[in-house]
């Protein structure tokens, strides 16, 4: 039966039965997160919701057919996000993942529905936000790896003495394996080391909120854990909030203090799980039944 593991060690709410999972899963996902703030497995001071969807849907128009028909690529989601928690969307190729995230970064609107930083509607990118983006060209490519970190940190703190920018990026740089490139330009960096000066970018600038999208989806297996293992130590040093999405179910049950776990498209929320799990490697036994458990929801239907 599906998320034993997750439910066993969340708090004593009553499970949803069988035939109301695919009901309405928002609606009993939105009773049961307002109803019982104390998790186990979120940080403490977690409670307080920072950033908050309701009832978004993004749809795009559609690349052939009639005028006016559209794709609706994500339907209906809502979410709170709470401040210094690192929570997971994890769904199959396709269901909307990054096109929610976007949104959450304020770079494409919504069709429905609204998302609140901190009350206030986010309409476009700001500076409290920082996102990791899926693709690789994402660097500024006149500049060096040291230079597209220094140039976020100008950004952010106009008045930084001009050493210690440089002494900051070369930390994030090397927090992240890549101070061996640090004076290549984009173009002579692979695809995972791309990545990773854009996420030694995102973490040096210090954001509020760090919206990461398959981050570490190109990196090989040993950057990934190491990347992972330095993500769960930055949040533990600063404590941002971070949403990831992924769609490896290990990676998300290592990472995610919560899990949302999206349907095939049109994207909408299948289940929210609370994750006891976070941070451990090896898996208990619990946690292997945690992974298990994850991967039958991903099955597609049918
Ligand atoms: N700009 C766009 N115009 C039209 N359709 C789009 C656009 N962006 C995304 N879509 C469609 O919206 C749906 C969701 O796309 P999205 O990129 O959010 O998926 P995803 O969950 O991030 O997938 P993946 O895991 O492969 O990255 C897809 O059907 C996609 O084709
Ligand atoms: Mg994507």
């Amino acid at each position: 039966m599906v998320d034993q593991a997750f439910r066993a060690a969340a708090d004593e709410r009553p499970s949803v039965p069988a035939s109301e999972k695919d009901a309405n899963m928002n609606d009993i996902l939105a009773v049961r997160t307002s109803e019982s703030p104390q998790r186990a497995a979120s940080p403490g001071e977690a409670n307080e919701t920072l950033l908050s969807v309701r009832d978004a849907t993004i749809q795009f128009p559609a690349p052939k057919g009639r005028k006016g028909a559209v794709v609706t690529a994500v339907k209906n989601v809502s979410i709170d996000i709470r401040r210094a928690e690192k929570f997971v969307i994890l769904g199959p190729s396709g269901c909307g993942k990054s096109t929610l995230l976007t949104a959450m970064g304020g770079f494409i609107p919504l069709s429905g529905g609204a998302i609140e930083l901190e009350g206030r509607p986010v309409r476009k990118p700001s500076m409290q936000t920082v996102m990791v983006f899926q693709d690789f060209f994402q660097l500024l490519p006149w500049k060096t790896v040291r230079a597209n970190v220094e140039f976020a940190l100008r950004q952010r703190w106009p008045r930084m003495p001009r050493g210690e920018r440089r002494e900051r990026a070369e930390h994030f740089v090397d927090l992240v394996g890549l101070s061996p490139q640090l004076n290549q330009y984009p173009h002579t960096l692979s695809g995972g080391q791309k990545q990773r000066c854009a996420i030694a970018r995102a973490f040096s600038v210090s954001p509020e909120v760090l919206l990461m999208d398959e981050p570490f989806g190109a990196l090989d297996a040993i950057n990934r854990e190491r990347m992972q293992g330095e993500l769960n130590r930055i949040w533990e040093e600063g404590r941002p909030t971070i949403v990831f999405v992924t769609h490896d179910v290990t990676e998300a049950v290592h990472l995610g203090h919560r899990i949302m776990v999206m349907t095939e498209g049109p994207g909408q929320i299948r289940r929210l799980l609370d994750n006891p799990h976070v941070g451990m490697l090896p898996y208990d036994t619990q946690g292997q039944e945690s992974v298990a458990e994850l991967r039958e929801m991903l099955i597609p239907a049918g």
